[in-house]
């Protein structure tokens, strides 16, 4: 494992800009469910279509708010791990450091990565669904769905199917993308644009592109080195390795 780590450890040294975007996977070894492995992805048991879009908020808003308030628990009774404090750990030590993550489960929040660009929002934020006014954080317990004081009901701050993503968050995320000179890539099956769009920018702009998973998948290809296999166990040996 070290020999194989120490052509990526030389990059990560000379890197004065180093770019980390994660997705699911980073999370897995939390006990999150990621959305598109067989058998254990969330998009496996549930209907996006049903529970992800503002059609389906718009037909049963309870049965959003129901989901949400139980994968919001599931994420606040789950603890960063090795991985996230590995990724925490790289920040501190790089002078330009941007954490872009699709999760939006606090989780690196949580490990020290109080910055990070979440492209798909957070699911521990509300806003409303017809004003857009932010509503500060869920109720405890989570209960009926929660009225703004327009007479809008309160939605999750999570980007849906066929919803943009924040602007100024993409444009920032895009922005350290092309500015990377190392590009790692965390736990993502890279299928989901334009989030999949940002690895392949900062190869273009002439990154060293590193990615992280147990499975290929269409970053594989362009990537300069894949290491497969989990997050919490090729990241912090990353960082070990750094010294
Ligand atoms: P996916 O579920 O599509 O992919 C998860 C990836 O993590 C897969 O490629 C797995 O092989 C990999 N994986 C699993 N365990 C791992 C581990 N321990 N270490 C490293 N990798 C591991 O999740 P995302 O790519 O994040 O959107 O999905 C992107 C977006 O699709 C999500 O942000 C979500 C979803 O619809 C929104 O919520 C808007």
């Amino acid at each position: 494992m070290t020999d194989r780590l120490d052509p990526i450890v030389e990059r990560l040294r000379a890197a004065q800009s180093i770019v980390v975007f994660t997705g699911a996977g980073i999370s897995a070894e939390s006990g999150i469910p990621t959305f598109r492995e067989a058998q254990t992805g969330l998009w496996a048991r549930f209907s996006p279509e049903q529970l992800a879009s503002p059609g389906a908020f718009r037909e049963d808003p309870q049965r959003v708010w129901d989901w949400y308030a139980w994968r919001r628990q599931l994420c606040l009774e789950a603890e960063p791990n090795a991985g996230h404090q590995a990724v925490s750990a790289l920040a501190v030590r790089t002078q330009a450091f941007t954490l872009i993550t699709q999760n939006v489960d606090g989780l690196h929040q949580r490990a020290g990565n109080t910055d990070a660009l979440e492209l798909h929002g957070s699911i521990h934020g509300l806003r409303c669904f017809e004003c857009e006014r932010p509503g500060g954080n869920w109720p405890e317990p989570p209960g009926q769905v929660v009225t703004c004081e327009c007479g809008g009901l309160m939605r999750p701050t999570i980007v849906w199917f066929g919803e943009s993503l924040p602007v100024d968050v993409l444009q920032r995320a895009e922005a350290a993308a092309s500015q990377a000179e190392v590009f790692i890539s965390v736990g993502t099956s890279s299928q989901v644009y334009p989030a999949a769009e940002l690895p392949f920018v900062a190869k273009r702009n002439g990154a060293y592109v590193i990615e992280v998973n147990p499975h290929e998948t269409p970053l594989s290809r362009t990537a300069d080195v894949c290491l497969q296999g989990a997050a919490g166990e090729w990241l912090p040996a990353l960082v070990r390795a750094l010294g």
